[in-house]
C-alpha cells in the first residue's frame, strides 16, 4: 500500500537535528567497493531506498552486503569477482547504478550496464562517461540498450567538460576506471563536488594514487592492486540545506549537528541576501534562528561551488513566501521545474519560461493535495506544506524516501506536524477499463 505525507502547516520548528550521510557520496562509494576483494566498511551511510537498491545491485555482482548491522554502517564484502553485467531490472530503477561501470571495468576488465534513460529532470545523457572511458584506452560498444566497456584502461588525458559543466557521476566513473590503469591519467574539467573528494579519499585509503580531489584536475597514477578500506561518508549538504530552509520557512530556531558548513557557502550567500539569520556554532554545527519574513533573491544553479541544482526546488519553496520577487535560473537541468505546477496548487505565484522562473512571494499559501515529481520536488512540497495554512497531502513520497533519511521523523522531532499515512490509491483509468470489459 502506498504512503503519503499529511502536513499541517503553521508550526515553528525548534530544536536540534542530526544531519545524515550524503546520498550522492554514498552511492558511488558503494560501487567503488567493487575495486577490491574482501570487506569494505562504509560509515555514516544514510538509510535510503537508493542505498538498499545499490546493495541489491552489488549482490548480483558478487558482493555480500550487510546493511546497517550498526547505525550508519554498511559492509560490502566482495566474494566473487566473475560477474560483469548489472541486471537491467535493477539498474533501470536508479541512474546512480551506472556508477558500477568504472569499478567493474578497472577490476574485472569488462563491464555491461544498461544505458540509463531520461528522467523527470530531463534527458541526462552519459556521453561524458563514455568519452572519458574511451580516452583512457578501453573500448565501448552499445548492444541491446547496454553499454559494454572492455579492455583494461591504459590511462590518458581526459577532458570532462560538457555543455552543462562537468558531470559528477561521469567523473566518478572515469576516476574509478583509471585507478588500476597501466599508466597515468589526467582528468581536466573534473567535477569539484565534495562527494567526488570523498570518493578520492576512499580510493586513496584503498591504496590508489589520486591527487587533486575536490579540484577540476585529477591526476591518477594507476596501481596494480587495491585493498578494502574502512571510511566514513561525508554529511549530506543537500539534506542540511533542506533543514536550514525548513527553519527559515517556519521562522524557526533549528540547530543542525554533524554537518559540514564549509561546503555550503553558496546557500549561506543566499541566506545573507535573503536576510535569513544563521550562525556557525562550531566546525560541524549551524543554527538558523529566523523570526521575520525572508527577502527574495535571484538564484542561478551551477556546478559546485556554485548553488546546487538539488537545492533549487527547496529554496524556491522559501522564495514562494518571501518578500518581493526572484528570478530562478536552472543551468544544470534546464527542465528541472516539474514541481512548479504543484507549487502553484498551494497558491504560489510562479511564471516559467524555458529554464527560468519568476517567483513572486505571496503572504499566504493554502494546503492542498499535491504530488512529488522527484526527490527534491517532494522536499520542496513538504517545506511549502509546513508554511501553508491548513493541511497539505504530499503523494508519491517514494521519491522522498530515495534521498532523505526519515525526513518526517526529523521534522516531527523539531515540532512539525507531519505524518506518514497509508492510503488506498484511486483506481487508474486502465483498471476501470479492464473492469468494464470484464463486466460486459
Ligand atoms: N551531462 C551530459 N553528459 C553526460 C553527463 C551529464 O551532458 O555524460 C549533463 C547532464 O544532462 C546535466 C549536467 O551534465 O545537464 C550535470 O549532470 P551530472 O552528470 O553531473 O549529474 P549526475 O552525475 O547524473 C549527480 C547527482 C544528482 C545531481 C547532479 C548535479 C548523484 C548520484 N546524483 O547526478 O543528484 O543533481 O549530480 O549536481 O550524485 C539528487 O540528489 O536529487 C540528484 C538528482
Amino acid at each position: 500500500m502506498p504512503h503519503k505525507f499529511v502536513v499541517n502547516g503553521g508550526a515553528r520548528l525548534q530544536g536540534a537535528v542530526t544531519v545524515s550521510g550524503s546520498k550522492n557520496a554514498a552511492l558511488p562509494m558503494m560501487a567503488a567497493a567493487l575495486l577490491a576483494k574482501g570487506p569494505t566498511v562504509l560509515r555514516n551511510v544514510p538509510d535510503l531506498t537508493d542505498v538498499h537498491l545499490m546493495a541489491e545491485i552489488l549482490e548480483t555482482l558478487g558482493a555480500r552486503v550487510s546493511l546497517f548491522p550498526e547505525p550508519g554502517v554498511v559492509v560490502i564484502d566482495v566474494v566473487d569477482e566473475n560477474p560483469t553485467a548489472a541486471p537491467y531490472e535493477l539498474v533501470s530503477e536508479m541512474r546512480a547504478s551506472f556508477c558500477v561501470l568504472g569499478p567493474l571495468l578497472a577490476r574485472r576488465g569488462e563491464a555491461r550496464v544498461s544505458q540509463p534513460g531520461g528522467c523527470t529532470l530531463g534527458e541526462r545523457p552519459v556521453d561524458l562517461h563514455i568519452k572519458g572511458i574511451q580516452a583512457i584506452g578501453s573500448e565501448v560498444i552499445f548492444e541491446r540498450g547496454d553499454v559494454i566497456a572492455k579492455g583494461r584502461p591504459t590511462g590518458g588525458r581526459v577532458y570532462l567538460g560538457g555543455p552543462m559543466g562537468p558531470s559528477v557521476t561521469g567523473t566518478a566513473n572515469v576516476l574509478c576506471a583509471a585507478v588500476m590503469a597501466s599508466g597515468m591519467t589526467v582528468i581536466d574539467q573534473a567535477a569539484c563536488e565534495p562527494e567526488i573528494a570523498n570518493l578520492v579519499e576512499m580510493l586513496n585509503a584503498m591504496g590508489a594514487r589520486v591527487r587533486g580531489g575536490g579540484t577540476s584536475r585529477l591526476v591518477i597514477q594507476g596501481v596494480d592492486e587495491l585493498k578494502p578500506c574502512d571510511i566514513a561518508v561525508i554529511p549530506d549538504r543537500i539534506e542540511a540545506g533542506t533543514l536550514m530552509i525548513a527553519s527559515a520557512i517556519t521562522r524557526g530556531d533549528v540547530t543542525l549537528e554533524r554537518c559540514d558548513p564549509d561546503v555550503m557557502l553558496a546557500l549561506f550567500d543566499k541566506f545573507h541576501e535573503m536576510r535569513v539569520p544563521f550562525e556557525r556554532l562550531d566546525a560541524s554545527t549551524l543554527r538558523v534562528n529566523c523570526r521575520r519574513r525572508a527577502r527574495s533573491a535571484d538564484l542561478t544553479t551551477l556546478p559546485y561551488p556554485g548553488f546546487p541544482t538539488d537545492l533549487q526546488s527547496p529554496l524556491m519553496a522559501l522564495l514562494c513566501v518571501s518578500e518581493g520577487y526572484a528570478l530562478v535560473e536552472e543551468k544544470i537541468y534546464p527542465e528541472r521545474f516539474m514541481h512548479v505546477p504543484e507549487y502553484r496548487r498551494l497558491g504560489a505565484e510562479i511564471r516559467k519560461q524555458f529554464n527560468t522562473c519568476i517567483v513572486t512571494g505571496v503572504d499566504k499559501l493554502y494546503g492542498a493535495p499535491v504530488a512529488a515529481t522527484d526527490l527534491r520536488a517532494g522536499a520542496g512540497l513538504i517545506l511549502l506544506g509546513l508554511a501553508a495554512e491548513g493541511q497539505t497531502e504530499v503523494l508519491k513520497i517514494q521519491h522522498v524516501d530515495r534521498g532523505y533519511d526519515r525526513l518526517e521523523h526529523k521534522l516531527s522531532a523539531l515540532g512539525a506536524s507531519i505524518q506518514r499515512v497509508e492510503f488506498q490509491p484511486r483506481r487508474r483509468a486502465e483498471d476501470r477499463r479492464s473492469q468494464r470489459a470484464k463486466a460486459a
